[in-house]
């Protein structure tokens, strides 16, 4: 192709399927399980972004009339975007169990062949999902450790999560876009509904080492642990920009890019803090890691927390390195405070 030719035509860029098939050849002696994989995630996404898009013309927004295992109120789609998901896992084959927000078990796909465990959110942020706000899509994969050939188990489903081999998020916003690392960097997709693709259009994150922004629901303030309290009057005192959505992964997104970060500590309404380990601290803490951030409960690094039960909550400290250290400084000053 000429100039003249790129001129008239300008290229589109690379789609999702063509980066992640390079990806694989990148690795001789992958057999394009997880590619496929993530090409069902991808698959799965364009329609839940199609369904999100008609929410407001067809009866699918609101309350679905039951609560999940958090106890949550379930939105007619979160009950979608789960069966959508589902549906991808079980008709793609590569994957044998699932650990899903909405369901109180693992899920068996029928697949005692495949090789992956996936840990998700389908619909992350739903008391969004009324009132046209972003909200997204979380997800880990984990090698199974158990023989092929039967279901998943437990064993399979709680691991640690330094053992991602994957993770991401699907964000549904001003545009969409799919965001995931496989332990290499992380990379960026836009979207393209006329053409029904994602293209790279965030190649190589890198999340700035610090930021002026600070994403809290201070309506929490009165319970927050002492240091907590502490790093947000700092935070005041500095003059940062308190910036919260509401939606994890929207949140988590505008700060990836611009600098940040998220706190949700633990409060009396939740001791343990809301955040659930397996499908939303995990999966976004291998991605802030790998664009060189940090994520921590206050404590630990985030994914060499031991899980013990699937939808187990931990507090997040999330974001631009410089500022979680920041959290772990102060929160060591208060404890040290009260001895
Ligand atoms: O999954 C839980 C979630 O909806 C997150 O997306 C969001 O960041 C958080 O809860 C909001 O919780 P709260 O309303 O307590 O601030």
């Amino acid at each position: 192709m000429d100039n003249k030719d790129t001129k008239i035509a300008l290229p589109v860029g690379t789609t999702l399927d063509r980066f992640i098939m390079r990806k694989q050849e990148d690795f001789p002696y992958a057999t394009g399980e997880l590619s496929q994989l993530l090409r069902d995630i991808a698959l799965a996404s364009k329609i839940v972004n199609r369904e999100i898009n008609r929410a407001g013309l067809m009866d699918i927004a609101g309350a679905f009339g039951s609560q999940n295992v958090q106890g949550e109120d379930q939105q007619k789609l979160d009950v979608i975007a789960n069966i959508r998901f589902i549906r991808a896992f079980r008709n793609g084959g590569e994957v044998c169990t699932i650990i899903s927000e909405e369901d109180e078990e693992i899920i068996q796909t029928g697949n005692p062949d495949g090789k992956y465990i996936v840990a998700m959110d389908p619909l992350d942020g739903s008391s969004n999902i009324d009132v046209n706000v972003s909200i997204g899509t979380i997800f880990s994969i984990y090698r199974r450790k158990s023989a092929t050939g039967c279901d998943g188990d437990l064993t399979d489903c709680l691991q640690k999560g330094v053992e991602q081999v994957a993770a991401g998020y699907v964000i549904y916003g001003s545009s969409t876009m799919l965001v995931y690392t496989t332990g290499n960097g992380v990379n960026g997709f836009t979207y393209e509904p006329s053409l029904g693709e994602f293209f790279l259009s965030h190649p190589d994150i890198v999340t700035p080492k610090t930021g002026k922004i600070y994403s809290i629901n201070e309506g929490g303030y009165n319970s927050f642990p002492q240091g907590i309290k502490d790093y947000v009057e700092y935070c005041k005192s500095n003059e940062y920009s308190a910036r919260y959505i509401g939606s994890l992964v929207a949140d988590f997104h505008r700060n990836l890019l611009k600098g940040g970060i998220y706190l949700y500590p633990p409060t009396a309404k939740a001791p343990n803090g809301k955040l659930r380990l397996m499908y939303e601290a995990n999966s976004l803490a291998f991605i802030v890691e790998q664009a060189g951030g940090k994520a921590t409960d206050g404590k630990n690094r985030i994914m060499e927390i031991e899980p013990t039960s699937l939808h187990q909550r931990c507090p997040l400290v999330i974001g631009s390195a410089e500022m979680v250290d920041k959290v772990k400084e102060v929160l060591t000053q208060a404890e040290a405070a009260l001895v």
